[in-house]
């Protein structure tokens, strides 16, 4: 899907564009290094720095909710932003603080953004590019100025922490971006986004239970096996599919922008593996070190992953820089975003 609606202001005759206008990224305090996995897992560092590259990942405490990650990622955001107001709320988490209702409105309640539309998207390692393209539909279309995206996840709730395979992959944490009208052809601006799904691929990473198809039983539950309640994942096909679609969804999405992939300073890819990045790079000839990387320090916190990385590389890009966004999740969804940087406030380290 390419989105180039332009609004144009009937008195200057400024035509205007959805364009990212904050950023903010929180991260929870408490650090697991894969020395501590290793304590109490069969693994070890080793094993784990070469097949992901992680060294340790952050999860939040027993009272800290995806709610709260969220309020911290979305204040800063809007501090970063020249106008803070917004009109809606869009919150994209895989895990959401109950299973009814909603995050986003109780998120829009605790930052005092008023009685606007709020909710949830779930998507999951790609909710912030689902999250932002409705976004950007509401400000192109001309119903909002200003949408506020979230993306939030408190994913160690999804783990089991027995599981060597899922436990030394992911993260919890939360990023933020103000979207708004901007000028065409001033930085910040979108200049094409694409997201897609095939549900055929369902089972390559999944929680079974908890849903509709497989409820909780206060009888049955205690006696089925533990791993029905925790996220399954098949590594090696999901590595394969996430290496294929994130490598033709950038290949894509520069050709919609009108760029070539020369023009590209920086590839902002979900942070699920090292590999992955190293072999998108590969498949299409860009330089690694346009890669940002930031998985190191955070492992795979899922929706989060993108504007988190947004927020920690802040200081790397300058106003008017090519960034193409590119993810995979569970699904599968994926997809991809073309943009310029914009010239921001102080953006607060996560
Ligand atoms: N420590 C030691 N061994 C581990 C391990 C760990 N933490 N986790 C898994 N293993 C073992 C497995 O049990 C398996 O053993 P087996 O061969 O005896 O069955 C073996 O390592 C798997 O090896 P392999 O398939 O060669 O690993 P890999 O190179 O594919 O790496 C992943 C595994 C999970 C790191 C990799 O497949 C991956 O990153 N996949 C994508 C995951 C992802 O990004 N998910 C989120 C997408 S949004």
């Amino acid at each position: 899907m390419t989105d180039f609606t332009t609004l144009t202001n009937p008195c200057s005759g400024v035509a205007f564009s959805a364009g990212i206008t904050g950023v903010g990224g929180y991260l929870p305090e408490g650090v697991v290094t894969n020395q501590m996995l290793a304590s109490r897992l069969d693994t070890d560092h080793d094993w784990i720095t070469s097949r992901t590259g992680i060294l340790e990942r952050r999860i939040a405490d027993e009272s800290q909710s995806t709610s709260d990650l969220a309020v911290e990622a979305g204040s800063r955001a809007l501090r970063s932003a020249a106008n803070p107001e917004v009109q809606a709320l869009v919150l994209a988490t895989t895990t959401p603080d109950f299973r009814c209702p909603a995050t986003a409105p109780y998120v829009a309640a605790r930052m005092g953004l008023g009685k606007i539309p709020a909710f949830d998207v779930s998507a999951v390692c790609s909710g912030f590019l689902y999250a932002t393209s409705v976004a950007v539909a509401y400000v192109n279309s001309g119903h909002f100025d200003s949408v506020l995206v979230i993306a939030a996840e408190k994913f160690s709730t999804l783990i089991d922490p027995n599981d060597r395979n899922t436990a030394c992959l992911f993260g919890d944490g939360a990023g933020s971006v103000v979207i708004s009208k901007v000028p065409v052809g001033t930085g910040g601006q979108i200049l094409a986004h694409a997201i897609h799904s095939d549900g055929e691929l369902e089972s390559l990473i999944k929680v079974k239970g908890g849903g509709s198809r497989y409820p909780l039983s206060p009888h049955e539950t205690v006696n089925r096996p533990r791993s029905d309640y925790f996220l399954g994942m098949q590594g090696r096909e999901v590595f394969a599919a996430a290496t294929a679609s994130m490598s033709a969804s950038v290949s894509d999405i520069i050709s919609t922008a009108g760029w070539e992939l020369d023009d590209l300073d920086w590839l902002i890819a979900h942070q699920a593996n090292r590999r992955i990045l190293n072999l998108v790079c590969k498949s299409l000839d860009i330089p690694p070190e346009k890669a940002c990387v930031h998985l190191d320090e955070v492992g795979n916190t899922a929706g989060a992953s993108i504007p988190l990385l947004l927020a920690a590389k802040s200081r790397q890009f300058k106003p008017g820089d090519k960034l193409v966004l590119t993810s995979f999740g569970a699904g599968a969804t994926w997809g991809a975003l073309a943009m310029t940087w914009p010239a921001l406030g102080t953006i607060e380290a996560p």
